[in-house]
């Protein structure tokens, strides 16, 4: 009987490492191939034990309370913008096992990043999206804002692995990752949030923040998918911001003098301040000068020669321009993009060769 006991043991634990997981609602999910690794855990394959076996993707966060807590929170989130059905991943189950949270979610195909990379080719220039994908990303990341930002919560992390591939005919695409999704009264100015090449200029300048910063990011993601190109990569926040003035700001020698003290700042003292380190005086300075007014001549013109030439690329570059304006205030909202001319645009007929 011991050694039936034990033998019972060896086999739920060997279970256990291999990936087995059970739900209080009963179902046993064995997960397999790891297809995502952040500092929050895991994402893996799994597929349900059982007669249905069907597949899921399980986000499963590291052990210990502040990665619980957070995982209960992206949770939530899901769950009330399921309710809403906003097209964002759809949580199945959630529950704890061995210290760590669960998320069952509907498998996606590939995200952004990954699809991009697909077409094989070997320059760092990825596959550009035909205008029309373009439409159907940008309309389905604005539904979410829109519903996330009615409710006055910024996902605060929108960039193309947060973005993945639902079905490619016809090509749809959904919102992940609602991990450092934030409501407004939460928010607390000087926050250095978002991946560094979507990071909005009131981020890098350590200002307050609102959900417009969602839509600076999504504006770098439509660059990048519709040029092959990050808009600006940046490798620390004051090229972030060298690269941004040039591309948007008119050429003010006091602006780089500016954005030149900063760099000799931080190559002065490479140990001490962080790389997002941003001297307060030296910023309010700058963030006097970005929230001047913009030229944008050069940016439309650099969008209409490296995205696909269609009729559509005019309303394009300018929905790009009103999403990418420095000052938030000016920024286009969500709901007001969803109204823009590129959005509205008709799908044209499927071509008959
Ligand atoms: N539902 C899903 N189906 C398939 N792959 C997924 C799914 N959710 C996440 N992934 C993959 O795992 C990666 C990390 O997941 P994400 O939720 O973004 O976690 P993190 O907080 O680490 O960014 C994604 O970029 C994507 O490649
Ligand atoms: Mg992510």
């Amino acid at each position: 009987m011991k050694k039936i006991c034990l033998l019972l043991l060896a086999l739920s634990f060997n279970l256990a490492s291999a990936g087995l997981l059970e739900s209080p609602s009963g179902k046993k999910y064995m997960t397999t191939e790891i297809v995502g690794q952040g500092s929050f855990g895991k994402v893996t394959l799994a597929r349900e034990v059982g007669p249905n076996t069907a597949k899921w993707a399980v986000k499963s966060s590291h052990a210990g309370d502040d990665y619980r807590t957070a995982a209960h929170i992206e949770s939530n989130f899901l769950r009330v913008f399921n309710s809403m059905s906003l097209p964002v991943v759809h949580l199945e189950d959630s529950f704890e096992q061995s210290g760590q949270v669960h998320l069952v979610l509907e498998r996606l195909e590939s995200d952004l990043t990954k699809y991009q990379k697909t077409d094989g080719r070997s320059n760092d220039r990825s596959r550009i999206f035909p205008l029309q994908e373009v439409r159907q990303v940008v309309r389905n990341v604005l539904l979410v804002l829109q519903g996330m930002h009615f409710k006055d919560i910024i996902h605060t992390d929108i960039k193309p692995e947060n973005i993945m591939v639902q079905s490619t005919a016809p090509f749809r695409v959904k919102v992940i990752d609602f991990g450092n999704a934030i409501h407004k009264d939460n928010s607390e100015s000087g926050e250095y949030i978002q991946t560094r090449w979507y990071r909005a200029p009131e981020i890098l300048l350590r200002r307050n923040y609102t959900p417009a910063i969602d839509i600076w990011s999504l504006g770098c993601v439509l660059y990048e998918l519709a040029t092959g190109q990050v808009l600006f990569r940046g490798a620390n926040s004051i090229e972030q911001l060298t690269l941004i003035q040039k591309m948007l700001l008119p050429n003010d020698l006091y602006l780089v003098h500016l954005l030149k003290e900063f760099q000799i700042m931080i190559d002065k003292h490479p140990e001490a301040p962080p790389e997002e380190y941003i001297d307060p005086f030296l910023s309010s300075k700058l963030y006097s000068k970005f929230m001047g007014p913009m030229e944008t001549t050069a940016f439309e013109t650099d969008v209409l020669t490296s995205a696909e030439l269609t009729d559509d690329a005019v309303p394009f570059a300018d929905l790009l321009i009103q999403m990418l304006q420095i000052d938030p205030d000016q920024r286009i909202t969500a709901e007001d993009a969803l109204r823009h001319p590129f959005l509205r645009m008709p799908v044209p007929p499927a071509s008959i060769d």
